[in-house]
């Protein structure tokens, strides 16, 4: 496991020179750099995965004061040292211009591209990715205990795993599993939390709520409502049985249904239409249509052309270390196909086994989200066998104001225990790109800052 860390803020200076960009104009820059370190882990045989970590710059704390938050994308095979930190919530926007929301200034941020194959990470056999949900964090296990034991400056700062999507499912996963590594001292980090944002734990009740989620907006006539209802149950049933390639499937006639009905509403944000696809077509690696589909939905639109030739021209000229042959997001249609059969797999026991295990479960939802709405993840937290539930739903939401001086409401949330919900208000699926103020602030209160 090779493993140097590389600093590169004059790296950093020459690619904003050579881009042209003046570094006079940057007026929001903090005063310091922050120092990066990126670098591969071989997690299994033929199997590597690239890691990029920066630390916090904030001006008046110390990295050491701040907690470490790793950001996992979705997909899976969504990168998230690509659309995470150039889109979301990174120290530079995707025209390397300096986010004004950047979770840097109040957290050091570790992006991973898991499972192996999504973004710089890559495998050397086609048998090598991952297929499930118990791969994916194994293989962070090896990531992490690296990472841990390289750079010990983090094993007692607060680790909180954030996440989106597809990357909630697999927070779950990978926070059970450390917590365990963490128990039984093979991973030696200060364990905190996990966030799981617009997540993908029970996948089949969103698509049960899309019906009238939809039609209450005036985006179903009633005949829609019929069809999107009729397609969500055969979802249902798919997963009740077990069929879970099959339910895949399923899920993405449902979601053609729904497309159809409603003029192509833009499924991570009922407010505006999807975007026709740009063009990608046949440098798919599969070729079942039901699969391409589906990964172009799910996948393709976090690696549009300008973020790819932004991470495959300047960011790897920078990063140096990613070999000729790979291609940032070349194996992310592969990642999503090994990954057919667990994608329809909900989880909650697994968060049900968070909740019993201590560990600060944080939920939180854009309002706008069609993928994974919030109807949908009420829903199964109202399975959750937790013994705080009852208390919880009790509770009354409080409103959340993402600028003190404003009366604009920016979020509810209720909070119990260890397990805490955010209804972020105005926001789709990407919450930190629809909200960045207001991701930023959740941040800042779920890692007990604000
Ligand atoms: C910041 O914290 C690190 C680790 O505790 C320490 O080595 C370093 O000296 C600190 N830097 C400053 C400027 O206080
Ligand atoms: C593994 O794959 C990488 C990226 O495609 C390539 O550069 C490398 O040479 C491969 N290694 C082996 C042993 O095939
Ligand atoms: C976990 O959540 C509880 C309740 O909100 C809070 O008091 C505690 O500080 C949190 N712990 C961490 C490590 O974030």
């Amino acid at each position: 496991m090779e493993l140097a860390p590389r600093t590169s803020s004059v790296l950093r200076l020459l690619l904003l020179l050579l881009l042209g960009l003046s570094t006079g104009a940057v007026t929001a820059r903090p005063a310091e750099e922050g120092k990066e370190v990126w670098d591969y882990v071989t997690v299994r045989k033929d199997a590597h995965m690239f890691w990029w970590l920066y630390y916090a710059t904030n001006p008046c704390k110390n990295f050491s004061e701040l907690p470490l938050v790793m950001w996992l994308q979705g997909g899976p095979g969504g990168s998230s040292t690509g659309f995470g930190n150039f889109e979301e919530i990174g120290p530079l926007d995707s025209d390397l211009k300096p986010r004004r929301s950047t979770w840097l200034q109040s957290a050091s941020l570790l992006f991973v591209d898991n499972p192996v194959g999504t973004g710089f990470s890559y495998v050397n056999k086609s048998d090598a990715y991952a297929k499930d949900l118990a791969t994916v964090a194994s293989d962070m296990m090896v990531l992490l205990r690296t990472f841990f034991d390289c750079h010990k400056e983090f094993q007692t700062i607060p680790f909180y795993i954030f996440s989106e999507s597809y990357g909630g499912k697999m927070a779950a996963g990978i926070g059970l599993e450390l917590y365990k590594a963490v128990r039984q001292g093979t991973i030696r980090c200060n364990f905190a939390g996990v966030a799981l944002g617009d997540s993908w734990i029970s996948p089949v009740d969103s698509v049960l709520s899309w019906g009238p989620f939809l039609y209450s907006v005036s985006l179903l006539d009633d005949q829609g409502l019929v069809e999107v209802s009729q397609v969500a149950e055969d979802v249902l049933d798919a997963v009740n049985k077990g069929l879970f390639k099959e339910a895949t499937q399923l899920w993405g006639k449902a979601e053609m249904v729904v497309e159809q009905n409603t003029d192509g509403v833009n499924f991570y944000n009922i407010l505006t239409k999807s975007t026709p696809m740009s063009a990608v077509k046949s440098s798919l690696e599969f070729t079942q249509s039901p699969l391409v589909h589906l990964y172009q939905r799910h996948v393709r639109h976090l690696q549009q052309d300008a973020l790819s030739q932004l991470m495959n021209g300047p960011i790897r000229k920078k990063l140096r270390i990613i070999p000729e042959d790979c291609t940032w997001g070349g194996q992310s249609a592969s990642v999503f196909q090994n990954m057919e059969g667990d994608f329809m797999k909900p989880v909650i026991s697994i968060v049900d086994e968070l909740l019993e295990a201590g560990v600060n479960v944080t939920i939180y939802n854009g309002q706008l989200d069609l993928i994974v709405d919030t109807i949908g993840q009420e829903a199964w937290v109202r399975k959750l066998k937790w013994t705080g539930l009852p208390e919880f739903s009790q509770l009354k939401w409080k409103a959340v104001y993402s600028d003190p001086k404003s009366s604009e409401t920016s979020a509810f949330i209720k909070s119990y225990k260890n397990l805490a919900f955010y209804w972020i208000l105005r926001a789709g699926h990407m919450v930190p790109s629809d909200q960045g103020d207001m991701a930023l602030k959740m941040m800042r209160m779920v890692t007990q800052q604000d």
